[in-house]
């Protein structure tokens, strides 16, 4: 997702609005732009294709002390990276910067072609020239013309918008873009998100879809498209600064595979109580009466978060009676026609809490009356503010693209709310307590495997980062963590890796057994154990160059490698062999000379289609 910043106050833009972007950038970017306004409103415009520290070096011969002004960091949707599509966007007397898609661009372009000579391919050149159309050199307000323009748009966005003829003034708004407005001491911040105020203020208003502010060094204006006026709700920023750093590690991926200990505990605070065995969920806001009459899930998700509720739903099956239990791709899910009984639950999960595909299930599940409940951990995200209620798993900022501690906290917030449907509906605390034990234990478990298996783990990921072709394999709730595993590897290594069912192998996969291929075993203890083990022998049978991971002591097939944790789990002991396989993608992407934390082709948060 591309990144916006805008300051307007006492000190140097320039600073700020560098500071900025280079706190988002970890959201995937390709190239990023500044425009900043003297004392007699005169405009320097800078933009690059590349990374933030190319800004920085033609910034060096443009040092401004301007007090004003916006930037942008750009991840190409319309037209490929360069400076001329990068933002902001000047046309006439407009500068803007934009996040989303304008859908209807070709035909709003069109009515504006005679009018106006387009540079770039960008729709947001479009969106930008529209607002100049209304502003007319300045003879409407520049907030007014921002919001005829908008009236027009279809569309996501999420915009800053200054002009020459407008000093000291920020115009923002948001549909389906995230935008925060940081209110400080004489001045006043925006960001598409609230770490890039960190260090600032801890004080944001969160715009809310359809809002549009007039931000001056001094006030916050804000009304609804249709002018109608919206209380500005301050709020305090939830994370701080030690959060967004990386405490000494490499890469930030590194930082939270280890600090899983840590944010897993996070998760759990206040909300397991082991004297009388029970988990206490206050934010779903479901009273009992509710729970208990609750008979379908569904739980939507995109990449490590449908893979967090599949994992999640093999656990609630077993304990929930009669509940069943659906897990859906968002993008997919979107636009199928697909009927939910009117006694169902829909947790919406969403590390960001903004991905375009799931805010979009959302909302179309919200329309057939379907109470929805937010596995989120951005506080005051989009989803956040519109489920009806939720569960922040609270393991801080995750800035590494890959996910990782959201996907550990996210798979065991969910399964601590089906055991809160199960105790409604009267389940014998013996059936629940061995759960809630283990969930309770995980944090101290998670750190000792983590020590445990940390350099045995970079050896292992030496002698595969070459392959270009990987199969991971699991049972049960081993599988939906071979998926995570798989997908982990693949966004940060680019090795083709694929997940199967153990007892698919047979129905197809077998065949790809050979030396381009290893094969990554996820073998946790259990009553499939000995028919996953049989599965490996067969694939050893062909050739294959296995990597078993398991808590078995016992294990002893002739694989090529094998990493054992020792851990007292019986339950949750996929949860640890992901571990295992989180850490083994991050070596053999480290050992690739790959950029680990922001690999190519992706952002943090996907909130465009
Ligand atoms: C996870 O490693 C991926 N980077 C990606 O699949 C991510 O999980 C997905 O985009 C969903 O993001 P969200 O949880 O913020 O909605």
């Amino acid at each position: 997702m591309c990144g916006i910043v805008g300051y307007v106050g006492d000190k140097n833009a320039q600073d700020f609005l560098v500071s900025g972007l280079k706190r988002l950038e970890y959201r995937g970017y390709d190239s990023a732009g500044v425009v900043t306004f003297d004392d007699d409103n005169r405009a320097t415009l800078i933009k690059t294709k590349g990374k933030i520290a190319d800004l920085e070096a033609k910034l060096m011969g443009n040092k401004r002390e301007d007090k004003v002004g916006i930037g942008h960091t750009r991840w190409a949707t319309h037209g490929e990276p360069s400076e001329v599509n990068a933002h902001p966007h000047q046309v006439g007397d407009i500068y803007l910067v934009h996040n989303g898609i304008i859908e209807n661009y070709k035909e709003l372009k069109a009515t504006l072609e005679g009018k106006y000579e387009f540079k770039s391919e960008t729709d947001s050149e479009v969106l930008a020239a529209l607002v100049d159309s209304f502003y007319e050199g300045g003879r409407y307000p520049l907030t007014n013309a921002v919001v005829q323009a908008l009236k027009l748009v279809q569309g996501t966005y999420g915009i800053a918008v200054m002009s020459d003829k407008n000093p000291g003034e920020i115009v923002v708004a948001r549909a389906g873009s995230p935008l925060v407005i940081g209110v400080g001491h004489g001045e006043t911040l925006i960001a598409s998100d609230a770490s890039a105020l960190l260090g600032h203020t801890k004080q944001a208003i969160y715009l809310n879809d359809g809002e549009v502010a007039t931000v001056t060094d001094k006030s916050v204006e804000i009304k609804t498209l249709n002018a109608e006026p919206v209380s500005a709700k301050v709020e305090e920023i939830e994370t701080n600064l030690a959060a967004i750093q990386k405490d000494g590690y490499e890469h930030f991926l590194l930082k939270e595979i280890m600090e899983q200990p840590r944010s897993l505990k996070e998760t759990l605070r206040g909300r397991i109580d082991l004297r009388d065995g029970m988990v206490r969920l206050g934010g779903p806001g479901l009273p009992e009466k509710e729970l208990r009459k609750v008979k379908h899930l569904v739980i939507v998700g995109c990449g490590t978060a449908y893979n967090a509720g599949l994992l999640a739903s093999y656990y609630i099956e077993r304990f929930a009676p009669e509940v069943t239990v659906e897990v859906v791709v968002a993008s997919e899910y979107r636009y199928r026609q697909a009927y939910i009984p009117k006694d169902s639950v829909a947790l919406i999960v969403s590390q960001s809490g903004e991905t375009a595909d799931t805010l979009a299930c959302l909302r179309e599940i919200k329309k057939q009356g379907i109470k929805t409940i937010g596995i989120v951990n951005a506080i005051g995200s989009t989803i956040a503010r519109e489920v009806d209620g939720g569960t922040y798993v609270h393991v801080g900022p995750e800035i590494s693209v890959a996910s990782t501690k959201a996907f550990t906290s996210q798979a065991i917030a969910m399964v601590m709310f089906g055991l809160t449907i199960a105790q409604a509906k009267g389940v014998r605390s013996g059936i629940l307590r061995p759960y809630i034990e283990e969930i309770a234990k995980m944090p101290a478990e998670i750190q000792k495997v983590l020590e445990e298996v940390k350099g045995p783990v970079w050896e292992i990921a030496r002698r595969y980062k070459d392959y270009d072709h990987a199969i991971y394999l699991g049972r049960d709730t081993a599988y939906p963590t071979a998926m995570e595993a798989a997908l982990k590897l693949k966004e940060i290594s680019y090795i083709d890796a694929n997940a199967y069912a153990f007892g698919e192998l047979k129905h197809g996969p077998l065949a790809l057994v050979d030396d381009r291929f290893f094969e990554f075993a996820m073998l946790p203890t259990g009553e499939l154990y000995e028919k996953a083990v049989s599965n490996v022998q067969e694939v050893l049978a062909r050739g294959g160059h296995v990597i078993a991971v398991t808590n078995r002591a016992d294990f002893d097939l002739g694989v090529e490698s094998v990493v054992k944790i020792t851990t007292s789990l019986k339950i949750f002991v996929p949860v640890l062999l992901n571990l295992v396989a989180q850490l083994f993608a991050y070596y053999v992407a480290l050992e690739k000379g790959l950029d680990v934390d922001q690999p190519r082709n992706l952002a943090k948060s996907v909130t465009v289609e």
